[in-house]
């Protein structure tokens, strides 16, 4: 298996790779069990629209915002609107289940030497509880959030603070992410790139191209040559 060389940290998207964005709706009983994919789906994909169309119109509103506006759109479009349900759901957001494999892929990948990180849309305030409520605390050496920069990715100025605050090059850092227009602008903008592909998408017609696709993090420490 052909290793990627050169790494020193391992830099990971949030919603979706580390975390399980499935597990808020799958959590409140009062949505009707088949409404609860369509709602996880339209609001995830609200979500990430809002956050590229204001990007692109140069009108920031925080990842906390968005994620509530792209609910509240989600809601009333599949007649479930209710204000106590809306604070539910987001109130869920933040103790999201971790993916199975997290917490010991982060432990193997610290004990062979690597900073672990985390680079996310999410504001500090959400990332802090998520990771907190989930346990994760001791297993990030940092956390970087797009709202430092006040821009969301794919701009490459997300990209680019993470190794400022890493003080390091692309090529030594290795980005994980399961959304592929992550993994893709990750990999254009110049890191190393494991496209953990936990929802089967194809690949991107961007430019970008991850330097392996996985299923699950798991796979990850054997990819990487540990650090000398
Ligand atoms: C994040 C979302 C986009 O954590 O998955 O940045």
């Amino acid at each position: 298996m052909r290793q990627i060389l050169g790494i020193r940290a391992c830099l990971f998207d949030a919603y979706g790779t580390i975390f399980d964005f499935a597990s808020a709706a799958a959590r409140c009983p009062d949505i009707p069990e088949g409404q609860r994919s369509a709602l996880t789906t339209l609001w995830r994909d609200k979500q990430l629209q809002y956050t590229w169309l204001r990007s692109l119109q140069g009108r920031y509103a925080d990842f906390e915002q968005v994620t509530n506006d792209a609910l509240d759109f989600a809601l009333d479009s599949l007649g479930l609107a209710s204000p106590e349900r809306q604070a539910r759901l987001m109130a869920l957001y933040l103790s999201l289940s971790p993916f199975p494999e997290v917490p010991e892929t982060l432990r193997a990948l610290r004990q062979a030497g690597f900073t672990t990180a985390i680079l996310s849309n999410g504001t500090p305030a959400m990332l802090d509880a998520a990771i907190r409520n989930a346990g994760l605390e001791t297993l990030f050496d940092a956390v970087f959030s797009a709202d430092a920069v006040q821009v969301f990715k794919t701009h490459p100025r997300v990209y680019e603070y993470s190794l400022e605050k890493l003080g390091l090059g692309a090529a030594q850092v290795s980005f994980q992410s399961s959304n592929a227009w992550d993994a893709y602008a990750a990999s254009a903008f110049g890191m190393r790139v494991v496209w953990c592909n936990r929802y089967g998408q194809r690949r991107e017609r961007l430019p970008g191209a991850p330097d392996h696709e996985v299923t699950s993090l798991a796979e990850l420490p054997a990819l990487l040559a540990p650090p000398g």
